[in-house]
C-alpha cells in the first residue's frame, strides 16, 4: 500500500552510470563520481542512478556484491548499498526507496541473501526510511551503525544474518 512516508515515485529508470552522468551526479552531490563509474564492473560492483522518465539523473547509490578484498578474511563477505543520495529538491518523492528496492532485486537476482548500509547514527530520518525499509541494526562502528536486511524469502521475522567485522567504506 502506498503511504506518505513509503511513496510511489513518479516514473523512473534505474540504470548504470555512465560517464556522462557526471555534471548531473554533481548536482545531487559533489564527488568523485568519475572515479566510482571508472571502479564500476556493472556486476559485483554496480554504480546506479535513477533518472526521472524525462533523462534527468536526480540521485544515485552503489551497490557492492561480495566483495572479498573489503572483507579480508574468507567467511566474512557481505554486500553493501552505500553512497546513497537524492537531489535535496527531489528528496521525499520515493526515488531513494526505488533505489534501495532495485538494489535489492539486483543482488537477490545475484543470488545474495542479505544486504548490509552504513549510516550516521545520529541521521535519524535516513535511519527510520532504512528501518521501515526492513534494515535492522547489527553492529555499531565509530559513529556509524551497521543495518543489515536479509534478502531470502520466507525468513521474514528471523533474526538477522550475521554482522561481518568490516567497516563499509563510504
Ligand atoms: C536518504 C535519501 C537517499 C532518501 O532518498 P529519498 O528519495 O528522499 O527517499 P524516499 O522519498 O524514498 O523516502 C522518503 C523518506 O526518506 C527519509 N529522508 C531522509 N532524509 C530525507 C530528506 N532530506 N528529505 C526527505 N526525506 C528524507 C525520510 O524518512 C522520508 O520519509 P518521510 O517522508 O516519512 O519523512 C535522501 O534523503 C538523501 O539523499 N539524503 C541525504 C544523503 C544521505 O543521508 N544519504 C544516506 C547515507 S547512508
Amino acid at each position: 500500500m502506498e503511504t506518505a512516508s513509503n511513496p510511489r515515485p513518479p516514473a523512473h529508470r534505474i540504470r548504470d552510470a555512465v560517464p556522462e552522468d557526471v555534471p548531473a551526479l554533481d548536482q545531487c552531490y559533489p564527488a568523485d563520481h568519475a572515479a566510482r563509474i571508472r571502479r564500476a564492473d556493472g556486476r559485483n560492483a554496480r554504480y546506479l542512478v535513477v533518472e526521472t522518465a524525462a533523462g534527468e539523473v536526480v540521485g544515485f547509490g552503489r551497490l557492492t556484491l561480495d566483495p572479498p578484498t573489503w572483507m579480508g578474511r574468507q567467511g566474512n563477505r557481505a554486500n553493501f548499498i552505500n553512497n546513497l543520495n537524492v537531489r535535496e529538491d527531489m528528496r521525499g518523492r520515493g526515488f531513494g526507496t526505488a533505489l534501495i528496492r532495485a538494489m535489492e532485486e539486483m543482488a537477490r537476482a545475484a543470488g545474495c541473501t542479505a544486504l548490509h548500509m552504513g549510516v550516521k547514527k545520529d541521521n535519524e530520518k535516513v535511519l527510520s526510511l532504512y528501518t521501515r525499509l526492513g534494515y535492522q541494526e547489527c553492529s555499531r562502528y565509530g559513529d556509524r551503525v551497521l543495518l543489515v536486511k536479509r534478502l531470502a524469502s520466507g525468513d521474514h521475522g528471523k533474526r538477522p544474518p550475521e554482522c561481518p567485522d568490516v567497516h563499509p567504506g563510504r
